[in-house]
């Protein structure tokens, strides 16, 4: 399968997850909520009059949490159903976010217009990993953001295991491969691949964070992210001369 025809698959997979991710709460899931939502919010740190590219932007929630906050923010979502959904929530409670529908690895925003880019849980969606990567540093500006969370490669195991084992198992990790997952499926690649990447489009790595759920904070009293962390955030810069 040619890689346009794998990404078409995988936004199909997600267009048929729509119901799902339209349940979210104004603030997104748990995991987001508690997790992925303070780590994005203290990474990117001032938000007023900061152009800001959602990039697989989903349902939109986050997209709506940053013009909340002052940004002008831009999300882009190839799936039709999650597209739709973003257009009528911006209908029915403008923001001022523009959204647009288009896959990450054909990006075609303006060069160097953002101030911050985030992709919240979306390149371990994509097999052009590098492809999507490069074309967000194109439209990041000199000096801008980069934040990325990913579902931690090294703990893929689901949470639902957990309460029984205590543990979280690891059988393969360094080879590169697709798996099926709760929606749409999930392409495994090491930290280091990603972490490599970044540094070869001219980024430097500023900060890595593990969330780490608060104290008495569980979800129906599963307390693996206090123990071993589902999600991983990586936070990088462009450098004004590479
Ligand atoms: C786990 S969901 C995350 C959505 C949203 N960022 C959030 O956190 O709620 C993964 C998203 O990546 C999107 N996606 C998959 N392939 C993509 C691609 N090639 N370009 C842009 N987005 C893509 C899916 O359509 C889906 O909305």
């Amino acid at each position: 399968m040619s890689d346009h025809a794998a990404r078409q698959r995988v936004i199909a997979a997600w267009d048929e997850a729509a119901d799902h991710l339209e349940g979210f709460g104004a603030e997104g899931d748990f995991a987001r909520q508690h997790l992925l939502n303070p780590t994005i919010f203290t990474l990117a740190g001032s938000l007023a009059g900061k152009r800001v590219l959602d990039a697989g932007c989903g349902e939109g929630y986050l997209s709506r949490m940053l013009a909340r906050r002052g940004a002008h923010v831009t999300g882009v979502e190839p799936a039709a159903r999650l597209y739709a959904l973003c257009a009528a929530h911006e209908r029915r409670e403008p923001l001022g976010v523009t959204y647009h529908q288009g896959d990450l690895v054909e990006l075609t925003l303006p060069p160097q217009s953002f101030d911050l880019v985030i992709a919240n849980m979306v390149l371990m969606d994509i097999p052009d990993y590098h492809g999507a990567v490069r074309a967000l540093c194109a439209v990041m500006r000199p000096g801008g953001d980069l934040i990325i969370t990913l579902l931690h490669p090294c703990f893929e195991q689901s949470g639902a295991q957990w309460p029984a084992q205590r543990a979280v198992e690891t059988r393969e990790y360094l080879a590169e491969f697709e798996r099926p997952q709760t929606f749409a499926t999930l392409f495994h690649r090491p930290l280091s691949a990603y972490i490599n990447l970044l540094l070869e489009c001219g980024l430097a790595l500023r900060r890595v964070v593990e969330p780490r759920l608060p104290d008495g904070v569980t979800l129906d009293g599963n307390d693996r992210d206090a123990h071993v962390p589902s999600f991983i955030a990586l936070h990088a810069e462009k450098l004004a001369t590479p």
